[in-house]
Parts: C-alpha cells; sequence; structure tokens
C-alpha cells in the first residue's frame, strides 16, 4: 500500500506533492512526508496521522524548491511514527518506497557490519543506504539505485532524490504500481492515475524491472540491467472532475450515488439488443474457446470476492460450466489444481491486488488462459492477463468500493450471458430478457437511490447503536449479504456477519436476541418462500428484522420491523438492486457514529501486500 508521488519541473513542488498526495491517501494514511531539493540541497518533512498534519507542519516550516517527492504511508515495517514515515534519507538521496523488502533483515545486518547507522524501523531506510553506499563508492545515480535495486528481494516502488543530481527524479518499480506523467515542462510520477490527473492525461506505466530518469523536459526509460527502452504514453480518458468530492459528504456517498452511470458506462457499447447477446470483443476468446473451457475459476480479494460469488452463480445457470471462486490469497501457494482447460477470471477495481495478481500469474504459469476485469486500464492484473474486460465505473476513491463493485457485476453478468451463447446453453428469449432488464437496471437504482437513503437514515436512528448485526440472503442474495456485512464493518467498525439465510439456523441462530437487528434481503425469486421461513425463525428469538424487499411486497413486508423498498428487477439481476440499500447502511450507520468513512482505520484501498 502507501502511496507516492514526484515532481520535477519550474513551479514549486510543495503544492504539487502535496495535492498529489491528498488524491492517494486513500492508500495509507497514518504518516506523510515530503522531500523538496531547494537551494539548501535536500530538505524534509514528515508528520505522523493524516495529511493535515503535514500541511500543519509545512505551514511552520516551508519546503522552496522544484523538485520533490512524497508519500503516504500504511505502515507494514515499524509503527506509524514521524520517525518511521517517508521519505527516508541516507547521505544526499531521499527515498519514498510503495511496497516491501523481504530480505530486509539480512541486508540490515550488512549495513550495520559496514557501519551505517539506521535510525528507523522500517525495510525502506535500507533502500536509502544501499544507494547511499554506492554513490560513495563513486557511481552516479541511476547505476546506484541499479546496483542497490539487484540486492533487493521483494516489492516495489520507489522515487530516489540525490543531491548530487538536483534537476532528477529517479524511479523504478517492481510488483508495486507506478504511473509516469508528462506535461509541458514538467514531468510527474504516482502510485496511481488520479493523483496526476490535474496535471495531465498523458501517461506511461512503468512494468517491473524498469527504472525511469524522470527530467522537467520528459524522461528516459530502460530495464534495470541497463538496456534503453522506448513505448508510447497512453492517453487516460478520466477527468480530474471525476476524483472530487463534488459537493458529496464523502466520496463513498457521492460513489454510491454514481453507480446507475458507471454501470450505463460499462454497459455501454457492450448489448446488442437486436442480436440478444453481448458484445465483448476484447475478452479475446473464440467460439470454441469458448466451448472447450471445462471450468471457470474466479480469483479475487474482499468485495471483489464477492461479486465472484454472484459471477459463479451466473456462469453455472446461463453459461452450465462449472464454476469455482477462490480467495485469492488462499488460492495461492497450496498447489491448487489449474491447467489448461480452466479459465481463470481475476476480478480486481485496482487491478493492482498483490494477491490476486499473484494467483492469477500461478495458474496462467499453469497453462490456464486468465481473464482480467479491473477498473484501471493498463494496471498490473490486466498487463499480466491474456486479456481484459474492463469495467468503466471511473475513478474510485473511498476506500470501501461500491460503485466497483456494481460495475463487476455487470461484467460477470455480460459474461456469462456471452459465454451461454456460445455454448448455447441460454435461449434467445431469456438471454434478450436479462439483456433488456440489465440495461434497465441504473434507471430502476437511480430513481429508487434519493428515497432509498431517506428511508435508510430513518431506520439506522434506531439501529445505529446494535454491536453485532447478520445480513441473511439465499442465491444471489448470499453474496450481497456478504457485501453487506464486510461495508458495514469496514467503515462503521460495527461487527457483523453476511450468512447464507439457509445456515443461520446451523450457527448464528444461537446469537439472536432483541439487540441484534438481522438485514434480510427478500427479493421476489425462487428462494423467497424459504427466506420467509429463515425470516420466522429469527423473529421467533425476538431479533429485528429489518428487510430488503420488492416494492409493493406487502406480504414480505409484514413480516418485517422495518423495511426498504427496491425496484423490481429479473430474479437474476436482483443483486443489482438489493446491495445498493446495503451500502447505504453503512454509510450511515458510520456517518451517524462519526467515524472515516471514506478513510477507515488500518484499511487501505490498494493491497499490495501479501
Ligand atoms: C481492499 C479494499 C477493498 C477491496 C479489496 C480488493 O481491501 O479496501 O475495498 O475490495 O482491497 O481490491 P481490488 O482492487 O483487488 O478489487
Amino acid at each position: 500500500m502507501c502511496g507516492i508521488v514526484g515532481h520535477v519541473g519550474d513551479e514549486q513542488a510543495t503544492p504539487i506533492l502535496l495535492d498529489g498526495l491528498r488524491r492517494l491517501e486513500y492508500r495509507g494514511y497514518d504518516s506523510a512526508g515530503l522531500a523538496v531539493h531547494g537551494s539548501n540541497g535536500i530538505q524534509i518533512v514528515r508528520a505522523v496521522g493524516k495529511l493535515r498534519n503535514l500541511e500543519k507542519a509545512l505551514a511552520a516550516k516551508g519546503l522552496p524548491g522544484t523538485v520533490g517527492i512524497g508519500h503516504t504511508r500504511w505502515a507494514t515495517h515499524g509503527r506509524p511514527s514521524e520517525v518511521n514515515a517517508h521519505p527516508h534519507v541516507a547521505g544526499p538521496i531521499a527515498v519514498v518506497h510503495n511496497g516491501i523488502i523481504e530480505n530486509h533483515l539480512e541486508l540490515r545486518a550488512e549495513l550495520e557490519a559496514n557501519g551505517f547507522t539506521l535510525s528507523s524501523d522500517t525495510d525502506t531506510e535500507i533502500i536509502a543506504h544501499l544507494i547511499h553506499r554506492e554513490t560513495r563508492a563513486g557511481h552516479d545515480m541511476v547505476t546506484a539505485i541499479r546496483r542497490s535495486l539487484e540486492r533487493v528481494d521483494g516489492a516495489y516502488a520507489i522515487a530516489v532524490l540525490s543531491e548530487k543530481e538536483p534537476r532528477r527524479v529517479v524511479v523504478a518499480k517492481s510488483a508495486s504500481p507506478l504511473v509516469i506523467g508528462v506535461a509541458k515542462g514538467a514531468t510527474y510520477c504516482a502510485s496511481d492515475i488520479p493523483a496526476l490527473l490535474p496535471y495531465t492525461n498523458e501517461m506511461l506505466f512503468l512494468e517491473d524491472g524498469e527504472i525511469a530518469v524522470l527530467e522537467a523536459d520528459g524522461f528516459t526509460l530502460s530495464t534495470l540491467q541497463g538496456t534503453p527502452l522506448s513505448r508510447r504514453l497512453r492517453r487516460i480518458s478520466w477527468s480530474p472532475v471525476m476524483a472530487e468530492r463534488a459537493g458529496y459528504k464523502h466520496f463513498m456517498l457521492k460513489e454510491i450515488f454514481e453507480q446507475p452511470r458507471a454501470l450505463e458506462d460499462t454497459l455501454r457499447g457492450r448489448l446488442d439488443r437486436e442480436l440478444a447477446d453481448v458484445s465483448t470483443p476484447e475478452i479475446g476468446l473464440s467460439e470454441d474457446d469458448a466451448k472447450r473451457i471445462q471450468r471457470v475459476i474466479l480469483l479475487a480479494c474482499g468485495t471483489s470476492h464477492h461479486a465472484t460469488i454472484a459471477g459463479r452463480y451466473w456462469l453455472e445457470e446461463l453459461a452450465k460450466v462449472p464454476a469455482i471462486t477462490e480467495l485469492a490469497s488462499e488460492f495461492r501457494g497450496r498447489d491448487a489444481v489449474v491447467g489448461e482447460s480452466d479459465l481463470v477470471i481475476a476480478v480486481s477495481q485496482s487491478g493492482e491486488t498483490i494477491d490476486t495478481l499473484m494467483a492469477a500469474k500461478e495458474a496462467k504459469e499453469r497453462g490456464a488462459k486468465v481473464l482480467a476485469i479491473a477498473n484501471v486500464n493498463g494496471s498490473a492484473i490486466p498487463r499480466m492477463a491474456d486479456a481484459s474486460f474492463y469495467t468503466h465505473a471511473g475513478p474510485e476513491i473511498g476506500v470501501a468500493s461500491t460503485k466497483c463493485f456494481m460495475a463487476q457485476l455487470a461484467n460477470l453478468l455480460m459474461f456469462s450471458i456471452w459465454l451461454g451463447r456460445r455454448r448455447e446453453t441460454i435461449d434467445e428469449g431469456l438471454a434478450s430478457e436479462l439483456i433488456e432488464g440489465l440495461a434497465r437496471v441504473p434507471h430502476v437504482i437511480e430513481e429508487r437511490l434519493p428515497g432509498t437513503l431517506e428511508a435508510v437514515s430513518e431506520i439506522v436512528q434506531d439501529f445505529s447503536e446494535a454491536r453485532d448485526v447478520l445480513f441473511l440472503g439465499r442465491g444471489l442474495s448470499y453474496p450481497m449479504a456478504l457485501e453487506g456485512a464486510l461495508k458495514l464493518k469496514e467503515i462503521s467498525y460495527v461487527h457483523a456477519e453476511g450468512y447464507a439465510a439457509g445456515e443461520m439456523k446451523h450457527g448464528p441462530i444461537a446469537l439472536l436476541d432483541a439487540h441484534v437487528p438481522v438485514i434480510v434481503l427478500m427479493p421476489q425469486d425462487r428462494h423467497y418462500e424459504r427466506v420467509s421461513s429463515n425470516m420466522q425463525e429469527a423473529r421467533a428469538r425476538a431479533a429485528k428484522i429489518i428487510g430488503v424487499t420488492t416494492a409493493g411486497d406487502t406480504q414480505g413486508q409484514a413480516l418485517c420491523d422495518r423495511f426498504v423498498e427496491v425496484g423490481p428487477t429479473h430474479e437474476a439481476l436482483s443483486p443489482f438492486v438489493t446491495v445498493v440499500p446495503l451500502q447505504l447502511y453503512a454509510y450511515c450507520v458510520a456517518d451517524h457514529k462519526g467515524t472515516d468513512v471514506d478513510q477507515p482505520r488500518n484499511l487501505a484501498k490498494t493491497v499490495t501486500v501479501e
């Protein structure tokens, strides 16, 4: 995790670096710091806590200069403290780093034996000292960095300043993300696109094993071994406004309200209503490939994992293909059975989650074809995959994922329809019904959003003190129950469990009493009657029932203490509507409690550590 930024140009670096860090704060926010090259050499300011603390420290000190680097931290090695905050300095070198150096203990011992004194507990400081040692031996900055990185095992994206080469920032990467941005008279780097959007749309994603020297008039690129490289810049279509709060109290609320648009953008050009088919040339599978797939393995983490469970149900039902979901972290290193007849779908909002990336790589090495579903164009997972099927949700800033989840559901359903048509397991009538219905979903969500927010915030007044909450659903509502519980845990710190409704009697029922609200998803689908019975069982234990019901379902609503209505859809489309009140429930509880909705404690949006 962590976010890094860098700037070389003619303008003052500090405001640009701070602005970049503000847009990267979602990646980590337990301390932050800047290093700027001014007339008196490199100066550093660091502060513990949120970025505003760094801003205060800078107001007192000021950091004049036009070349600089910055960092916002999510602690891995060493607790959050000023001394552990980046940039780390050794002699003339200052370094910011995102990632983990695995052999740091061995390198630390070696450096200490060589007489270097390390002042922090971090793995990053070691990189600074290694580079310092190489510059002392007479190497220029790039050679010193190359030689140092040869010694390092692990994941890194680094940006380096040297007092000896004042008009440069040098960047390098392995596993952690790094983007370079080029504008007239200035060159930038950052961990993620939104940090650079106010300055440029012309970007280049650094690949593993590459190093770049940034100067005011552009950059040079080479491999760590010294082979020069040249690659075209990519034009990023996101606008800076997309990464602003636009009057909403929190990014999360804005992103929940952006879901209809995120869905429309993701569906655009892909639904062929006339042919009752989905048009997705980017999937990179021929008709024959589609028929030959023996099994689909869906790999993901966190919220994306919940989307894959719905994806599994759709694939089985519509494409009649065996499908399994795997938590990427569990798939790795356990010698899971995977081979050429498998299609692996790696789902990740950021496209950078290290467990998903490494699990998909492992599967690819064993012969499986990998399809990436990601939201960030050109990110690591799509780059390693055989083909990519992007979601178009726009930048998601709130740490708790909402609109990207919605867009992932859309891609997984579209893919299931596409595959079903190729395998002739879904008839034209059903495909057409689903495509028509899916095209209407953005409207069905949008027209109810303001009313749902009002209804949910009223319900929350009565339940915000609950210490435990149970979410129940069956079929496609089961992964939505998991997602509702995760959202609540993430941002309001309330203990919540998502459960398959049929499993309640095998455990959670023992926890029920009048203090435990049970949120039940009960769209009018094939599971409706059985879910109603589970509700009765919970009611009989005095639990308070909050129902997510279809509009006008008075029979279901009569079983609830409180209820929220969602718009009617085809039963296969119910996840798109039922998840929205759950996102809003988590949001309203967190807002009521006054927690930090967009940057919940201990979490980070992009998890580049294992
Ligand atoms: C983190 C985020 C979650 C996200 C998960 C997977 O834990 O806080 O919101 O679902 O990573 O991220 P990905 O980018 O792979 O979807």
